[in-house]
């Protein structure tokens, strides 16, 4: 049943406000949300004032700049910093986004607010748990699967059909699709959701897959592929400019077209 409260101990409260730069006179102020396990308790919202003057252009940089001038407790995962592994994927100003590709001048308001990904149980501060996640992209096994004997060489295909990858291999695995999706906060453990779906895509429609029935199979229930309801969130905020409401749409085609 849709829960529409939050549950007992999960609500933020007001948390530590820290002090702000002395001498600095372009100082933005974030709100960002913590929580530590060990500490136990609600989450909080601990307000920092950042010296823009001192720090890089991006969100990310924001958040290098707390941890190692202000409170060096605060918790994020990220790596490649220019927008490739997706690690860094944050909900900022209320947008799910990857935080090295965000300006922090392209978000509006006196206040930046900065959260983990919406509807995800959080190891600690701004990293989710994306066990699930990582599960459903497993289940859509993404990886060539053929029954011919291997080539020698490689696997030949054409250019037309390489080119019908394009808009699918770009995807970074960042959650932030999934994770806006309201049929997916509803029904995760069972909606594969956009993220898993779309790369449930990207193999069907390669041309030197051979496991095309297979793949329709272990998708065809009520939950896994249809509770997509074309509400369009994943394609507004997906970072690499994708849509796998589109890719969703495809393969409910796909459906279709082999019953007829
Ligand atoms: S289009 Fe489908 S997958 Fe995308 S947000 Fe809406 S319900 Fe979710
Ligand atoms: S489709 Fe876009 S938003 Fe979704 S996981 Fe891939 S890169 Fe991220
Ligand atoms: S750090 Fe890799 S996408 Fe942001």
């Amino acid at each position: 049943m849709v829960q529409l409260t939050l549950p007992k101990g999960s609500a933020p409260k007001k948390g530590k406000e820290w002090p702000k730069p002395e001498r600095s006179k372009n100082v933005r102020k974030f709100k960002v949300y913590r929580y530590s396990p060990e500490e136990g308790g609600n989450p909080r919202w601990d307000i920092y004032h950042v010296d823009m003057d001192d720090c890089g252009p991006m969100i990310l940089d924001v958040l290098i700049h707390i941890k190692n001038k202000i409170d060096p407790t605060l918790a994020f995962r990220r790596s490649c910093r220019e927008g490739v592994c997706g690690s860094c994927a944050m909900n900022v100003g209320g947008h799910n986004t990857i935080a090295c590709t965000k300006g922090w001048d392209e978000v509006a308001g006196s206040v930046i607010s900065i959260a983990p990904l919406p509807h995800l149980p959080v190891v600690k501060d701004l990293i989710p748990d994306l066990t699930n996640f990582y599960a459903q992209h497993a289940y859509v096994q993404p990886y060539l699967k053929t029954d011919t004997p291997e080539p020698e060489k490689e696997w030949r295909q054409s250019e037309e059909d390489r080119a019908e990858l394009d808009g699918l291999y770009e995807c970074i695995l960042c959650a932030c699709c999934s994770t806006s999706c309201p049929s997916y906060w509803w029904n995760g453990d069972k909606y594969l959701g956009p993220a898993a779906l779309l790369q449930a895509y990207r193999w069907l429609i390669d041309s030197r897959d051979e496991g095309t029935g297979e793949r329709l199979d272990d998708l065809e229930d009520p939950f896994k592929l249809y509770r997509c309801h074309t509400i369009m969130n994943c394609a507004q905020v997906c970072p690499k400019g994708l849509n796998p409401a589109k890719a969703i749409a495809k393969i409910k085609h796909m459906m279709v077209e082999r019953v007829a």
